[in-house]
């Protein structure tokens, strides 16, 4: 068992989130949006917002302080007078009051030169080009054997189109930052999935010195990506808080997030499967078409996962990617990998159909030995037992040939299957660990808690690696001051902090056995750093798998779907903290049903702005939609991926989990749905 260090704090309240904490003289700054999704500003005029009492400034594109660090053009606030998307902030003011800086932003007069603007995807749009890589860094295409002329002349062949929408990540906190001076040194308290990072960003972005930027992110509502890198209203916080020498609060509203927040960008994705009868894989071809913004490149990579998950001598991948009049898109939970395998894993269950083969067999007789591109060895690849066990829990049935034929009443029934991936990695992370005379274990790493359990998970691999128990161990995390560590995304944290954590731990327990334990009066402190570990990693191909199954059922007349059961079983490693990582996992399973289901922010043409301001537009799964969750993991270690053998766990839930629930909804109605979300007006429009 291990202890949940911080829950009683949550329940209670006591925990406090970034703009929560209080702040003396704080005043409060309010955003103004661009109007216009693409042109110049003409002439900004704040003369009816200062007039307002307790205003203490607005900010504008002609008074805003210089930047000297802005490679970031999201980060560039108020440098520039062009207007880059609908909802970029342009000019803002601070106030004694929250509500008085909301009024005065409202009459700060914004005169505009419009341009036409462009913020529509289409798979013919001139403007698609190669990236030079696709996130985090890439390769854009890849090639192995001959795609074309094996998939020409394969015996049985699958060529489909499949659309994910744009989408937002929504955090239950949204973005929020208090900013304040001490002389030429800049505290936040701020939103992030990285303390370390953050800083180092900010300071880059002021022009300060690496020790002049302290991020606290103590308690976090939620990131999935979206707070993996700060965004403009930390800049705007620092801005505020230099021109009025008062601590400012900042909070992005929910409105606000749909721009300046990253979104996951719409995807069109050409999938080409190329089989003999025995559905044996000869040629693969996965080609991504998707968006990016005018001011800055970020291009998700969707068909990186069609690299490795199954063998064929023949393959290519490929992204091109267009600037559009948007805001940049981001990071959210499984970028590339999740919108990716709802593309592949859909056309898997094309291909199964074809054949006349059960779509779990179908996956296991394509499990490559060996990384089909790279021919690295995999460090563990557990897909097919994932594939048996979840097959023997779901109960799965196989394929009856025909669907709709399960028919009670108006629901049709259905059952689908999936397979699931996810990259496993570390990155470089500091710890310190500390004794002191009176044997009280500290430890202290800049690790973020985003709501995964991160404290509990990381005492717990500290006490273990001590041989103390979790009540003799302090942890300290959430500090930029501390010793520098990975952001908790990419699934890396658990892996890549346990990993410095553990290594400080032993170091300690070991310098304490050199000295017959005698622990000196002012204690003993050991500082580890895990750089040339992660340095020398053996060359491995290392991924979390997984398998979805999904049971389904639709209304025939309403074409309502309900997902009475989901079932998840994965391999990821040795599982460090297993109530945290069961919540992880069925969160990403249930945000991958509301991906299959619900979400979809719709760009309007004539306006450029995503139309979904708020949660009543914005659909996510609710709880009544939630019905049967089940997260299983098998016993797995990782060797070689730092000291705790884990592998991660915030991102694989949610990947492969639309394919399988669209896949069940193939099963019982005999339509594929090959446009995310899966409305009911997509049943009802093809019902036959
Ligand atoms: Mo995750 S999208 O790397 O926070």
């Amino acid at each position: 068992m291990t202890a949940r260090v911080d829950g009683p704090d949550k329940v209670t309240g006591r925990a406090r989130y970034a703009c929560e904490r209080p702040a003396e003289r704080a005043a409060y700054v309010w955003a103004v949006p661009a109007a216009i999704a693409r042109g110049t500003i003409r002439s900004v005029d704040a003369s009816q917002a200062l007039a307002l009492p307790g205003v203490l400034a607005v900010i504008t594109p002609d008074n805003a302080p210089r930047l000297p660090g802005t490679g970031d053009q999201e980060l560039a606030l108020f440098q520039s007078r062009e207007v880059a998307y609908r909802g970029q902030f342009v000019a803002a003011a601070v106030a004694q009051t929250l509500e008085t800086a909301r009024d005065a932003a409202s009459r700060v007069v914004v005169s505009y030169e419009p341009a036409p603007h462009d913020v529509t995807l289409t798979a013919g749009h001139p403007g698609l080009y190669k990236p030079e890589f696709v996130n985090p860094r890439q390769q854009t295409d890849t090639a192995t054997g001959d795609f074309d002329a094996a998939y020409a002349t394969a015996a049985v062949r699958v060529d489909a189109t499949y659309t994910t929408p744009a989408e937002h990540n929504h955090p239950m906190e949204p973005h929020a930052t208090i900013a304040q001076w001490h002389g030429d040194t800049l505290t936040l308290h701020d939103a992030t999935q990285g303390p370390s990072r953050a800083a180092g960003q900010v300071a880059a972005v002021l022009g300060l010195g690496p020790g002049q930027v302290r991020v606290i992110a103590e308690h976090v509502g939620g990131g999935f990506g979206a707070k993996g890198m700060p965004r403009a209203n930390v800049i705007l916080a620092a801005m505020a808080a230099r021109i009025t020498g008062r601590p400012v609060k900042c909070a992005v509203t929910r409105a606000q997030m749909a721009a300046v927040t990253g979104h996951r960008a719409p995807s069109i994705q050409r999938v080409r499967l190329g089989a003999g009868p025995d559905g044996r894989l000869t040629a693969v071809g996965h080609d991504v078409i998707g968006q990016t913004s005018t001011l800055k490149e970020f291009t998700e990579q969707s068909a990186v996962a069609t690299r490795h998950m199954y063998a064929a001598p023949h393959r290519r991948t490929t992204h091109r990617v267009v600037r559009l009049d948007v805001p940049t898109p981001s990071w959210m939970r499984a970028p590339g990998e999740c919108p990716g395998m709802f593309a592949l894993e859909s056309a898997m269950d094309e291909l199964a159909q074809r054949c006349g083969l059960d779509p779990v067999e179908l996956r296991l007789r394509n499990e490559p030995s060996v990384h089909p591109e790279t021919g690295q060895p995999f460090s563990s690849r557990n897909l097919a037992a994932c594939l048996r066990e979840g097959a023997a829990r779901f109960g799965w049935a196989g394929r009856d040939p025909a669907p709709g034929v399960r028919r009670a009443g108006r629901w049709l029934g259905g059952t689908g299957v999936a397979a699931s991936t996810y990259p496993a990695r570390a990155a470089a992370s500091q710890a310190r660990a500390s004794v002191s005379a009176a044997g009280r274990y500290q430890v202290r790493i800049a690790a973020a808690d985003i709501g995964t359990g991160a404290r509990t998970a990381l005492t717990a691999v500290a006490a273990e690696a001590l041989g103390v128990t979790a009540a003799d161990v302090e942890l300290r995390i959430g500090d930029s001051a501390l010793p520098p560590a990975m952001i908790a995304g990419g699934s890396m944290g658990t892996a890549s902090w346990s990993w410095a954590v553990i290594k400080a731990c032993r170091a300690l327990r070991e310098a304490i056995r050199a000295r017959d334990g005698a622990v000196p009066p002012g204690g003993l402190t050991v500082h580890a750093d895990t750089a040339p570990d992660v340095a020398a990693l053996p060359g491995r191909a290392r991924y979390t798998f997984g398998a979805q199954f999904a049971e389904v059922r639709v209304d025939a007349d309403t074409g309502e779907v309900r997902v009475p059961r989901l079932l998840g079983v994965f391999a990821a490693g040795r599982i460090v903290a297993p109530a945290q990582a069961r919540s992880q996992l069925i969160g990403g399973m249930t945000m991958g049903l509301s991906m299959a289901l619900h979400e979809e922010s719709t760009m309007d043409p004539q306006f450029g702005d995503y139309l979904h301001h708020d949660l009543a537009g914005y659909h996510i799964a609710a709880h009544a939609d939630v019905l049967g969750l089940e997260a299983v993991c098998l016993a797995e270690d990782e060797p070689e991926l730092g000291p705790a053998g884990a592998k991660g766990i915030g991102e694989v839930g949610i990947v492969g989990t639309a394919a399988a629930i669209a896949n069940a909804v193939h099963h019982a109605t005999g339509i594929r749905v090959r446009d995310l979300p899966i409305r009911l007006d997509k049943l009802l429009r093809r019902n036959p």
